[in-house]
């Protein structure tokens, strides 16, 4: 792999597994924690998606909230005030995926940022508690752009700070459409495919895909001596 001026992450789904809400969703209503858990995501996303065609920017915070209420509200659950407030705090303690320590441990000498829809506090605390935020040197939010990925404008902000061109940062998204929203900014990419999941059809094959993030850190190592290259 040729120079690499740094390594962007993704948060959610990548680093920190948003399926760890399910047990907190399942003990509270038995046997929806999954399909809750599943619902919630996807709402949360095209919410962000929504919000950013609309020009109607809200923090993911807010996003996340009425993504939980739509999400219950399709099941035919009733949260009360504690309910919601204790799911939606879950967001806050996801946990790391289990790879996620020993894979930026072993990237030691590469720059190392993540940039995420997350607004500010819920990536430090969520960072922080899965013990992630001590890897990288920086953590960037959507919320400076005021707009979700995948515009152009978010995967700008890691160039900016890097201070170098899109070709010579390496973004890492377990989300096919996020890894084709980095591409189609001109970021160089890597898809961790934790599911065997098909590629999205939207214009950009991923140029690495792994299972998972320590696969990702023996493909950059074993290709470590081009990186001066
Ligand atoms: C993020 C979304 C993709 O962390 O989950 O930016």
């Amino acid at each position: 792999m040729r120079y690499l001026a740094g390594i962007v992450f993704d948060a959610y789904g990548t680093l920190l597994d948003v399926a760890s809400v399910a047990d907190a969703c399942e003990a509270r209503w038995p046997g929806y924690g999954g399909a809750l858990t599943q619902l919630w995501r996807a709402r949360q996303l095209e919410y962000s998606w929504l919000r950013s065609l609309m020009g109607r920017h809200a923090d993911f915070w807010q996003v996340t909230g009425d993504a939980l209420d739509v999400a219950c509200a399709t099941l035919d659950l009733d949260p009360s005030p504690a309910d919601r407030s204790a799911l939606l705090d879950g967001y806050l303690r996801l946990a790391p995926f289990p790879e996620v320590a020993t894979a930026l441990g072993r990237l030691a000498g590469v720059r190392k940022l993540v940039l995420s829809n997350g607004a500010p506090v819920m990536l430090q605390t969520g960072l922080a508690h899965a013990e992630i935020a001590d890897f990288v040197e920086s953590i960037l939010s959507v919320e400076s752009v005021r707009i979700f990925k995948p515009a152009p404008q978010v995967y700008a902000l890691a160039t900016t700070f890097l201070g170098c061109a899109p070709a010579d940062v390496l973004f890492v998204s377990a989300n096919g459409w996020d890894i084709a929203g980095a591409s189609s900014f001109g970021l160089r990419t890597a898809w961790i495919n934790r599911a065997d999941a098909p590629v999205e059809r939207l214009g950009f094959m991923p140029e690495i895909v792994v299972p998972d993030l320590v696969t990702l850190a023996d493909v950059i190592e074993a290709n470590r001596h081009d990186r001066t290259a």
